[in-house]
Parts: structure tokens; sequence; C-alpha cells
């Protein structure tokens, strides 16, 4: 299954329209940079990992639907288009991340407009092949903290439709089971989009793995219980000190299992760290619609008093003194994490950014 897709063909980006799952897999197609903003902002494609992709070959389609003449003339429209991406979804650093990265070819590439779009298509591509590379690389290590019978929290949709293939959390789950562990998944339905009880679950059956779905506020109860060994989530942006903003949720499940000493791990790629950030207090936090909240029905009938009026943060902050360990693509780390993350990125200087 891959997520995001570019169409040779036709000159478009390809995405699994995730708000249709699981009642539907449906494919739809992108052709300008307005639209792939419009994707990525209503969540047809969401996940850091895979806004981050789509990011990049939505810059890369921009510079290939261009008429651009000059070279100076093209890195100005695609400086625009580079902002509306970026801000599309604020949280998730990824998205900075890929657009930056193809916008450091575009400025400093001295190069026709002809070879700077094929320069930035086959970047983009290696973006997305080398996110499945980096999933893969955190699922082995991953998986080697999970024991055979493992019962695991799972929050929000980390899996294959979060990246471009195989996930991060829950590529971690599926790697493990693939090994021939037995584990069982108590899938927090992640309130208001429901990303856990939609596409986690939709994702587990595909896989065969044993899971049952729990209200979000159910987790402590499981944990107080015993009948949890690990919780394991992503991230959307991950401060230098190792504090980790993810769907929110996160971090009311993180302290239910500290205290009950249930080990946390937080599965990011080191695209995913923003190390200009001190800690957790300065990730910016993306509020959407209140009506994601308001919206719900019961019976068929609306849930809330009309008029009503909601809250609606898509992301909290896990401290990152709530963590146990940290999976990245060059192993796991453990706390101090703010050494140890600045450690991580002295020895991979080159590989990483
Ligand atoms: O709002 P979403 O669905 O884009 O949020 C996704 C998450 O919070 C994931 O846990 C996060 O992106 C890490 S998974 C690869």
């Amino acid at each position: 299954m891959r997520t995001v897709e570019w169409d040779e063909v036709k000159c478009q980006i390809r995405l699994i329209d995730q708000r249709l799952l699981p009642a539907e897999l449906r494919y739809l197609s992108f052709g300008t940079p307005e639209e792939v903003i419009w994707a990525i902002r209503e969540m047809v494609v969401r996940g850091a990992p895979a806004i981050g992709v789509t990011a990049a070959y939505g810059l890369a389609l921009a510079a290939q639907n261009s008429s651009a003449v000059t070279l100076e003339a093209l890195r100005e429209e695609l400086q625009d288009v580079a902002h509306a991406l970026v801000t599309a979804r604020p949280t998730a650093v990824n998205l900075r991340w890929g657009v930056e990265r193809l916008m450091k070819k575009v400025m400093q590439e001295d190069v026709t407009p002809q070879e700077l779009k094929k320069t930035l298509l086959h970047e983009a591509h290696q973006i997305a092949e080398k996110d499945i590379q980096v999933n893969l690389r955190m699922a082995k290590y991953g998986a080697a903290l999970i024991e055979d019978g493992d019962t695991i929290i799972h929050h929000c949709n980390t899996g294959a439709l979060a990246t471009v293939d195989w996930g991060t959390a829950l590529g971690v789950i599926r790697y493990a089971h693939q090994s021939g562990k037995r584990v069982h998944v108590l899938v927090d339905e992640t309130r208001p989009r429901l990303q856990g009880a939609r596409l986690t679950a939709w994702e587990l059956q595909q896989y065969g793995i044993p899971f049952e779905i729990i209200t979000d506020n159910a987790a402590g109860f499981f944990l107080q219980r015993g009948e949890v060994n690990k919780v394991f989530f992503g991230g959307d942006r991950m401060a230098a000190n190792g504090d980790v903003a993810n769907k929110i949720g996160s971090y009311m499940l993180a302290l239910a299992a500290k205290d009950n000493d249930v080990p946390v791990y937080t599965v990011v790629p080191t695209s995913t760290i923003d190390r200009t950030l001190a800690h957790g207090g300065l990730i910016p936090i993306e509020e959407r619609s209140p009506e994601e909240v308001l919206d719900i029905q019961f019976q068929g009938q609306n849930v809330v008093p009309a008029g009503a009026k909601a809250r609606n943060p898509a992301f909290d902050i896990t401290p990152a003194r709530l963590l146990s360990g940290i999976v990245t693509e060059y192993g796991v780390i453990y706390p101090p994490f703010d050494s140890n993350l600045a450690s991580l990125f002295l020895s991979h200087p080159i590989t990483i950014r």
C-alpha cells in the first residue's frame, strides 16, 4: 500500500483519501499545488511523514506546471508555493523539512528552469523512498523492545497511512508481529477525528494483528489493571530536549502510563526532530475547526446542544520525562534525552539533514 505516489504519466500526485476509510479505499489525484495544499489541510492525507512527502511533491508539481522562462521567475513562484505549503498544517515539522530540502536546491542550483524541474522531482522521489527505508529501520530497532505476548496501547494512526509506506509506531508493532511475536493492540479511538478507530483498526485488520478498540479515556483503566505492557505512539515534532508534540491525548496517555510504571516509547524519524526548539512549549499547536468536536452524532442525532462552542487543539506535548525511549532510524535513544539527542546529531551530521 502506498499512501503518496507520483503519477509519471499525468504529472500528478496520487493520494489515498483517508477521510473515507475504512468504508472505502479511494485514490484521488491532484494536479496543482493549490489542490495539494487543500488535501493537506482537509486531511485527505495526514500523518507527519506523509504530509512532509506530499508537500515536497507539491513543490515539485508547482515547478512542473510553471511556465517561467528564467530561473529567477521560477524561484519567485516556488517561494510563494513553499510558504503556502509550510503553513497548511503548522505542527508537523516534516512539512517544513520536506519543503526546505527542495527549496535549498531551488536557491542553490545555478541551472536552467527545465533542469531545476527535473532536480526537484528527483529530490521528492528520494525523500519518498527514504521515508520507507527509515521506517523499516525504526521498525527493526523498535520491535526489539516488544516481547512475545505484549499488549500495547497505540494512539492515533502511525501506520502506512501516516507515512509513504510501512509506518512509524505502528510499523514497529507490524515488524514485531511479522517476526513471530504475539502482540495484542489496544487501539485508542483518538477523538475527535478517530484516526485510531478508523485507520489504525483498518490497517491492523489488513496485517492480521489482533486488536481491540478502546475509548481514549479507557486507557487509564487498562493501565491501572496491569493489562498493558507498553505504550507506543509517533510524533509530529520533537524539541531538542525530547519533548514531543503528538496527537491530542498522547500526554494524558503518557501520564497514566508513567503512574503505572508502563514504558512509553515514541517512534520518530530524525526529520521529526526540530533542534531549533529548546523545549516542547515552543512547538506551535494547530487548533482545528470546532465542528470536528461538535458534529458528532449518536443514534442519528447531534450530541451537543445547538449553539454549543468547542475547543479543538489537534496535538499536545508529552514532556520528555514521561518517555522511556525514543526510537529513531539510528537506534533507541534513552534518557538523558537532551544530551543523547545532541550526540545523535553530532554522530550523523550529514545523513540527517
Ligand atoms: O492530525 P494527524 O492525523 O495528521 O496526526 C497524526 C499524528 O499525530 C501521528 O501520531 C503523527 O503524525 C506521527 S505518525 C507518523
